[in-house]
């Protein structure tokens, strides 16, 4: 029985997320809440013939303990779109209810910022000594998505776009999102001009303002997320069930595989408590946190510009939690 549970369920995000995990075989039941609508998206999703049973729940009458109790897989896309001040508080809010509620989940963080509200879930776990840093996880699945999109897209095939692969790494804004094409599954055009190259690269660290102003102030990516959040909670649930070699880019803690991120550590440098590389997914979560590898100049040049806004966006996410457990005078 697997219970995957979405946190801001009837946002942009969240109600075409809950239709995937709907649509997804491996999900048995579907628990949905929200602070607002999730009893009529529960209403509509649940007359799609698929195994799930559907239920959405509000803050009233307990709806957050009853949406987590017995949760196997939490997704959360709760928030309010570009405003982190906001959106940190909500998060470590439901990391609360996760931590008492469904404390064994795997919790799968898609609220931006990313970089802080990830850490911000593990204070809140280590608060509650409930915090096992192998089910957290930071979605990055959409910076992926979109190298692979766009790669796909100047070679002039839009149908490799399920096929090619594109490391991600460092963290999931602006500059901390590192591409590392040169290891690529489908290669880039020889010759492929500096310029273009870079153009690339800024394309998938900002390809969420490409977006914003499409969308012309009516929002941020919601369809595309959701599909990446979906794909990346159908990886978690193939190896929780025993499907080996999984491997995908996450934003983890370094103590999900000490060994691994002390490799990682050795190759930047520095040691960060979450950076996004690929992991390998197993049965209990995070198996092993795969190091960078062989990077050339310009990507070298680019982990490095991430690592102090990583850094400090991780310190905002910890400092927040231990503000917010300051006792009161
Ligand atoms: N990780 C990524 O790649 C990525 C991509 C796009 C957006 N985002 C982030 O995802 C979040 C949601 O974006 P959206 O476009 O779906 O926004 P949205 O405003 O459409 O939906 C957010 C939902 O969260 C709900 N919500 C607010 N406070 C809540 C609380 N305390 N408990 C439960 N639900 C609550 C709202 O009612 C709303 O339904 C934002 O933080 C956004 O920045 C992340």
């Amino acid at each position: 029985m697997v219970k995957a549970v979405v946190l801001g369920a009837a946002g942009g995000i969240g109600q075409p997320l809950s239709l995937l995990l709907k649509a997804n075989p491996l999900v048995t039941e579907l628990g949905l809440y929200d602070i607002v609508n999730t009893p009529g998206v529960a209403a509509d999703l649940s007359h799609i013939s698929t195994p799930a049973k559907v239920e959405g729940y509000l803050p009233a009458n307990d709806g957050l303990q009853k949406a987590l109790t017995g949760a196997s897989i939490v997704v959360i896309p709760a928030g309010v779109p570009r405003k982190p001040g906001i959106n940190a508080g909500i998060v470590k809010d439901l990391a609360t209810g996760i931590a008492k509620y469904a404390p064994e989940a795997f919790v799968l963080v898609i609220s931006n910022p990313v970089n802080s509200t990830v850490p911000i879930v593990a204070e809140v776990f280590k608060k509650h000594n409930k915090y096992n840093p192998k089910r957290l996880f930071g979605v990055t699945t959409l910076d992926v998505t979109r190298a692979s999109t766009f790669v796909a897209e100047i070679l002039g095939d839009l149908s490799l776009s399920k096929e090619v692969v594109v490391p991600v790494v460092g963290g999931h804004s602006g500059v901390t999102i590192v591409p590392l094409l040169s290891q690529s599954s489908h290669p880039l055009p020889s010759g492929f001009a500096k310029e273009s190259y870079e153009a690339l690269v800024n394309r998938i660290q900002f390809g969420g303002d490409e977006v914003v102003k499409a969308k012309d102030g009516a929002g941020s990516a919601t369809l595309s997320m959701a599909y990446a959040g979906a794909e990346f909670a159908s990886k978690v649930l193939r190896a929780v069930k025993g499907e080996k070699g999984i491997i995908a880019p996450s934003y983890v803690s370094a103590e999900a595989d000490t060994t691994g991120s002390a490799a990682l550590a050795k190759e930047l440098g520095k040691e960060l408590s979450f950076f996004s590389s690929n992991v390998e997914l197993g049965t209990e979560g995070v198996t092993k946190i795969i190091p960078l590898g062989k990077l050339t100049e310009a990507e070298t040049a680019l982990v490095k510009a991430a690592l102090p806004e990583l850094s400090t966006n991780i310190d905002k996410g910890v400092n927040f939690v231990s503000e917010a457990y300051k006792p009161q005078l």
